[in-house]
């Protein structure tokens, strides 16, 4: 039997998913795991959360909120593999190593990310992060996933992965693939208030778990203009309000409004309303789902050791062939 060709996603459990999380990487993971010709493993990678600073207290129940954020989203065992990056932590780790071996330093200072957690954190510039892309790319490859959901965040860490498998591909002979990310139609979700993407860390309110009156106090928070001009802003927060409502309520609705603000004028009140109900009704039944698995705390155990130990048996091959081709082989 032709091997299905893998996908490889994670998530930092460093808080809960929002919906850019949601939007961005969670929806692309969904679609994969429907495909019949794709085998997908989703991970909550906690080896990559502790490269910033955290809470050592609470972070093992940081892991399996988002497990459960996972399952409620619709990640679906029956499909997909679940796990936690630790279970297998020992393989992770070991390809990070091999693959730090080969790679220059120099390109990994380079890389924005790593940048901007020097500047977020001047006190915590540890080798975790600089490793980070290695560990990431390790991730990637000790399942040879050609495809990743993520959103567009995450592209310079997937070039360094290409670059991992070319470097080893070429010293060592055909072993990787160069893995591609899948976007969603939002590959970037914008922040509600304003500026760059959504983030945790910028108080971006909505939250997969978040109620009906949570959304509408979230929105009401962006700030908005007397909703009426000769021209649509071309940014900020009204554009973005503009993107939620496209992406939850279509295309359509937002055209709608854009006519409207040089036409009879946008009144935000009733756009914010609506719009909480729209992201409301897709949030639901997750949240329904999620309390399922809340209550069933067996079944999610068994999810996740089902998951490592077929991670496991992938990842230990992988090695194998890996120590070989590079003379380690005992
Ligand atoms: N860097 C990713 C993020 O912050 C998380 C991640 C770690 C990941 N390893 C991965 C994503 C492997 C995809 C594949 O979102």
């Amino acid at each position: 039997m032709e091997q299905k060709k893998r996908v490889f996603s994670g998530t930092r459990p460093t808080g809960r998913l929002h919906l850019g999380n949601y939007l961005g990487m969670v929806k692309g993971a969904i679609e994969l795991q429907n495909r019949p010709d794709l085998d997908c493993l989703y991970c909550v990678v906690d080896l990559h959360g502790i490269t910033t600073p955290y809470d050592t207290k609470t972070y093992a129940s940081g892991i399996r909120t988002v497990v459960l954020d996972y399952l409620g989203a619709g990640l679906d065992p029956q499909k997909a593999h679940i796990l936690v990056q630790s279970a297998v932590g020992a393989q992770h780790l070991e390809l990070a190593y091999y693959f730090g071996t080969i790679y220059q330093v120099s390109r990994l200072e380079d890389l924005p990310t790593y940048k901007e957690k020097k500047t977020q954190h001047p006190d915590y510039v540890n080798m975790g992060l600089l490793y980070y892309p290695v560990l990431m790319a390790a991730d990637i490859l000790i399942y040879k996933s050609p495809l990743v959901p993520i959103g567009q965040d995450q592209e310079p860490h997937l070039e360094v992965t290409r670059e991992i498998a070319r470097k080893f591909n070429s010293m060592f002979g055909e072993t990787f693939p160069e893995p591609q990310s899948f976007k969603t139609n939002a590959p970037i979700v914008p922040s509600l208030y304003g500026e760059g993407k959504m983030s945790k860390s910028k108080g971006d309110g909505i939250i997969l778990t978040s109620s009906l009156e949570e959304i509408k106090a979230a929105l009401a928070k962006v700030p908005t203009d007397s909703g009426k001009g000769e021209k649509f802003p071309a940014e900020g927060p009204l554009v973005n309000l503009l993107t939620f409502v496209e992406l939850f309520e279509g295309h359509d609705r937002a055209m709608q409004y854009r006519e409207r603000y040089k036409t009879t004028g946008i009144k935000y009140g009733e756009l914010k309303t609506e719009l909480a109900e729209a992201i409301y009704k897709e949030l639901q039944p997750i949240q329904e789902r999620r309390k399922y698995f809340e209550d069933h705390p067996q079944e999610v155990n068994q999810i996740l050791k089902d998951g490592a130990e077929y991670a496991r048996s992938i990842a230990d091959e992988t090695l194998k062939e890996v120590r070989q081709k590079m003379g380690l082989a005992r």
